[in-house]
């Protein structure tokens, strides 16, 4: 099945080699709650990861460095050579300072700055080029059933609910995860608490991190709500009524 992923992959020989030392792309990803993430996958093998929007490889490569033990992890996105910004805020322009930074010029697109973060792990990622709906398509034709998804394509409502929605019929048993829950005038937060509605299926809100586990009863025991608090404070916004979180912080 992997042979068949990569055959479906677009190519490395794509990317062009980049020599400048590029601004590292932590983009704060523990205080983001990733790590938590990275817990929930602690007990699988080799935990077959979906990411729609992977942009520069930011969170896969938090996934390769963090995880204990090695995952696959199949990267969609459309890669434009436009910059960075293009998607994190879909009516936005790309931010020149950001593109700077990640090292995205006309001729460098992000693509290249994608396989430059990532390359080490080259092996264990597939890069799927092309639109999102169509590639979670193919994926699902090649028999392929994710433990995890990680959302972080468009911000926008519906696309982002488009997407839950999606990836909820294809791959029914997966653990359904996602960034920027308070970005974009909570239109994230927006189609998390809809897609919530229409699965009654309550969710739990980690720094920016959205996750709809197997079973939500197993949380407690999984994750350690240590910081919760003071994540909670910083916060202008509260998540919104489905999640479960302040909920599980009282009982700590
Ligand atoms: C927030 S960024 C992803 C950041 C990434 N997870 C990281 O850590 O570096 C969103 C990405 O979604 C991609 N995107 C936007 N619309 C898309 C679509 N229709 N299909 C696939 N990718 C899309 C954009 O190109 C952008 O790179």
């Amino acid at each position: 099945m992997l042979n068949e992923l990569r055959n479906i992959s677009y190519p490395w020989s794509n990317a062009t080699i980049i020599k400048n030392k590029l601004v590292p792309i932590n983009r704060g990803n523990v205080s983001r709650g990733l790590d938590r993430i990275v817990k929930l996958l602690e007990d699988i093998e080799n935990p077959t990861i979906l990411e729609i929007g992977s942009e520069i490889g930011g969170s896969a490569n938090y996934f390769m460095k963090n995880l204990n033990s090695t995952p696959n992890i199949i990267c969609l996105d459309i890669w434009e050579k436009r910059g960075l910004g293009k998607g994190f805020f879909s009516n936005m322009e790309p931010s020149e300072k950001a593109s700077k930074d990640a090292g995205i010029t006309k001729k460098i697109g992000t693509f290249s700055v994608f396989y430059h973060q990532i390359k080490e792990y080259k092996d264990n990622i597939f890069p799927i080029k092309g639109d999102r709906i169509k590639s979670i398509h193919k994926i699902h034709k090649l028999g392929i059933q994710p433990d995890l998804i990680y959302v972080d394509c468009m911000h926008t409502y519906p696309e982002c609910l488009n997407d839950l929605i999606e990836v909820r019929k294809l791959f029914p048993n997966a653990m359904i995860t996602g960034d920027d829950y308070f970005s974009s005038n909570l239109e994230v937060m927006k189609s998390v608490e809809e897609f919530s509605n229409i699965h009654n299926q309550k969710y739990c809100v980690y720094g920016t991190q959205y996750v709809f586990p197997f079973n939500v009863n197993e949380f407690p025991e999984k994750i350690k709500y240590k910081n919760l608090e003071n994540i909670l404070e910083k916060r202008k916004v509260s998540p919104g009524p489905n999640s479960r979180e302040p909920e599980f912080f009282k009982k700590k």
